[in-house]
């Protein structure tokens, strides 16, 4: 498949998601088992965390577009019929971010590394994930998503947070507690060319003989970062841009099969390290762009956007996911837009 052969596809992806407001999710307005918690509660609170930054996603504002494919070496066949397994090759659009609802923020190391990636195949049919660079998720409901978001409130009086904050949240939330514990045994690569993106939760795959499987997968890195220039406000982006200059990057997608026991709706636990893997396949980025309408600025990376073969598990921020994705990208598109930070045009080589 040439270059234009694969804008084409991704042009066939966002003309369908210009339409797309994950209308089953919007129409589900509450949040989380007990009805206290609605998408605009959710949405006044990475506004007030991180400013009012209209035309920007509530979250992983800060990001960039790529385009590639991925090709598939039939294994993944074995335990899902979705069309991206069996052998060949489907297009895709991505989107790098960093966590956080300011489009502006200066890169850090530790903020979240995110990837969404979008396929699309011939028959019309999508499958979608967003993924973070995190070995665990660090909240296990909404309720504890939102009050860990709170608990990082800076207070203008003193530019920090509530110092009292996160250990009351901690002490609220142990399973957070353990799951941070467990961030911290894995630090952050050097960039986005080197991280492996997780999709912590759990979802289905079923074969054709209709058998189900719980999986979690990976896209694990295939190169070395390059290193980063001292000083800017870009450097984990600008990186990888120069880097995409040089030649495609890509990522294996790994397949890791559950045992029983293992949880398939807590996000916050990992999986032992020994459980069975099936390598699916390649993902191979070869565009950048800056987000712009048309491309992946426009894309909702909903987590429930499934092909048949793949189907979503019970954890619960699947639903609140897909919900607060839905209001992100409605209140988004519906507001006027600034440039975002990062342009592809004027990073230097
Ligand atoms: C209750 C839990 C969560 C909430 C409320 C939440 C909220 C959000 C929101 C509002 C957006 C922006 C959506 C848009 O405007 O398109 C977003 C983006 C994103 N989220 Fe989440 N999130 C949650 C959990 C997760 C989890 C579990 C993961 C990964 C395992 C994740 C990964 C991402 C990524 C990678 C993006 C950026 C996608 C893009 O580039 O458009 N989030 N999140």
């Amino acid at each position: 498949m040439n270059r234009r052969s694969v804008l084409l596809g991704i042009g066939a992806v966002t003309a369908f998601l210009a339409v797309d407001l994950g209308a089953v999710a919007y129409a589900n307005k509450w949040i989380g088992p007990n009805n206290t918690l609605t998408r605009e509660t959710f949405l006044n609170a990475f506004r007030s965390v991180f400013g009012l930054h209209p035309g920007f996603r509530k979250n992983h504002a800060k990001g960039v577009v790529v385009t590639g494919h991925f090709d598939s070496n039939g294994n993944g066949s074995e335990l899902s019929r979705a069309a991206v397994f069996r052998p060949g090759r489907s297009s895709v659009t991505g989107r790098f971010s960093l966590n956080g609802g300011d489009p502006n923020v200066v890169d850090t190391p530790a903020a979240a590394r995110g990837l969404g990636l979008a396929f699309a195949f011939p028959d019309g049919t999508q499958w979608r994930s967003a993924m973070l660079n995190l070995p665990v998720f660090p909240d296990n409901s909404a309720q504890g998503f939102y009050d860990r978001l709170l608990a990082q409130k800076i207070v203008s009086e003193t530019g920090k947070p509530d110092p009292a904050a996160m250990p009351a949240f901690l002490a609220a939330h142990p399973e957070s507690a353990a799951a941070m514990a467990v961030i911290k045994q894995h630090p952050p690569t050097r960039g986005f060319a080197d991280s492996t993106f997780n999709s912590l939760i759990t979802f289905f795959l079923v074969n054709d003989a209709g058998v189900r499987t719980p999986v979690r997968w990976s896209f694990v890195a295939q190169q070395q970062a390059l290193e980063q220039r001292s000083g800017g406000r870009n450097i984990l982006f600008d990186a990888l841009i120069r880097q995409m200059r040089n030649g495609p990057l890509q990522w294996r997608l790994i397949l890791t099969v559950g045992a029983p026991g293992d949880s398939t709706t807590d996000a916050t636990l990992p999986w032992p390290s020994d459980r069975r893997t099936v390598d699916a396949g390649v993902l191979t980025l070869t565009g950048i762009e800056t987000e712009d309408p048309g491309n992946a600025r426009d894309i909702n990376f909903d987590p429930l956007v499934l092909p048949d073969g793949i189907q979503p598990s019970d954890d619960p921020l699947l639903n609140a996911r897909s919900t607060v994705y839905a209001a992100s990208y409605r209140a988004r598109t519906g507001e006027p837009k600034s440039p975002p930070a990062v342009q592809v045009d004027k990073v230097t080589p």
